[in-house]
């Protein structure tokens, strides 16, 4: 069939080949533990109901008609109180614009930023960023990062690309890993932005940042989120951030999501999102407007995190103990998000049956077949597939099914040689 050349370009979810692995096995009635998608199941991790009742009934006050285009008043107000009280960031409502999720947000800050053929840095593993570098035919700057960072990427490790780029697009907490900038990684960063944009003249566009910090209210332990605006005030003209409330309130469903930045360029995304008719839905905005004020926002992301820092603890604890008892595995301690990072290091080891284990894709099969457990290797966001690290997606499990896949996954290595 003839389509686009941009139809053509645009490249499928690996997610989305495992899922079909996972369903084959699933029609055989096979129970397999599925940590591949970034998403809850509501019946463990159900949105709060106090934001569920005002759904319902914005919806019984007929909120139905078109919202206006950059969002509710109303909710723009509560996001910049929001803002204020959690992160002490200082944004008004015309800096402010909700969209359908936070995705068109990201979508619509590429389009507003970047041009084609233009230089867009990201590091690997993150999340999209390859597919909408595609969707602009932009060029993709990938900095390949390490585990003894965590998996962030460092200013070191950007500075070579800086020069001339039109957009550098990071996360914290990130998608896939589950870790987080620590302020002096972020402020290094955010320097090298400083020092690259004195170097350019009044007419050129200068660097910009995409900052994604969808998961910043769901950090755990000590570790706490930081921002290129609150740390560097001077960059507040040069940060567009994308944010909502899909993953802290489990309401990934719910499609409300708020991006904030220098009001010239909220005005450009309100046009970018008005022409995709992206908004998010009347009656979420208004619940969410009045959600976002109670006080059983604390209430529930304490009970919440707490659920999901107990989930994550229990497979990094399986995994260390496993790498205690001298198995080829590793992990890195959950930060934030809902994600772990994992290491099985099983390439170039031979299944029961005979198969040579080459790339992470064929582990990962491995143990889905074998251990009953599916995860995402590194290469679905952009590593390297010999790089054999892995994201554990933690919002459709209980934590005593992850306690249940420790043994599982020890006896399917066990059987390698
Ligand atoms: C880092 C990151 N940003 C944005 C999104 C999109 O969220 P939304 O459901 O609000 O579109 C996701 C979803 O997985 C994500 O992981």
């Amino acid at each position: 069939m003839q389509v686009s050349k941009l139809a053509q370009s645009l490249h499928g979810s690996e997610i989305i080949k495992i899922a079909g692995e996972i369903n084959e096995l699933k029609k055989k009635g096979e129970q397999i533990a599925n940590l591949t998608i970034g998403d809850f199941d509501p019946n463990i991790f159900p949105i709060p109901d106090g934001l569920k009742e005002l759904i319902v009934s914005a919806y019984h006050q007929n909120q139905t008609n078109y919202p206006p285009a950059d969002g509710v008043l109303a909710l723009r107000e509560s996001v910049s109180g929001f803002l204020k009280s959690r992160l002490g960031l200082d944004y008004g409502t015309n800096e402010i614009i909700i969209s359908g999720g936070s995705r068109p947000l990201i979508y619509a800050i590429f389009l507003t930023l970047v041009d084609e053929g233009d230089k867009v840095i990201f590091p690997a593993p993150s999340w999209n960023n390859n597919h909408y570098c595609d969707l602009l035919e932009a060029d993709a700057i990938i900095v390949p990062t390490k585990p003894e960072n965590n998996f962030m990427p460092t200013a070191k490790e950007i500075r070579p690309h800086v020069k001339g780029a039109a957009m550098l697009s990071l996360c914290s907490p990130l998608n896939p890993t589950g870790t987080m900038f620590s302020k002096e990684a972020l402020e290094q960063i955010c320097d090298l932005v400083i020092e690259e944009n004195k170097t350019r003249g009044e007419d050129e566009k200068p660097l910009y940042i995409l900052y994604d910090q969808i998961y910043s209210q769901l950090t755990f332990g000590g570790h706490e989120h930081f921002n290129p605006v609150s740390l560097r005030p001077e960059l507040k003209d040069y940060v567009v951030f994308v944010d909502g409330g899909s993953k802290c309130f489990a309401a990934t469903g719910v499609r409300v999501g708020w991006g904030f930045g220098p009001a010239a360029i909220i005005n450009y995304m309100k046009a970018v999102i008005g022409h995709m008719g992206a908004w998010s839905p009347k009656a979420e905005q208004v619940a969410m407007a009045q959600y976002l004020k109670t006080d059983d926002v604390n209430v529930y992301l304490g009970n919440f995190k707490q659920r999901m820092k107990t989930s994550l603890d229990t497979l990094y604890k399986g995994f260390i103990s496993l790498k205690e008892k001298g198995f080829a595995v590793d992990a890195i301690e959950p930060m934030g998000a809902i994600y772990l990072t994992l290491k099985v290091d099983y390439a170039g080891k031979t299944t029961p049956e005979g198969k040579l284990l080459e790339t992470s894709a064929d582990i990962n099969f491995y143990l889905i077949k074998e251990a009953k457990v599916a995860l995402v290797p590194f290469s679905a966001f952009g590593t390297d597939d010999k790089v054999n690290w892995f994201r554990a997606s933690l919002g459709a499990s209980t934590a005593q099914e992850i306690e249940g896949m420790i043994p599982k996954i020890e006896a399917a290595l066990v059987k390698l040689k």
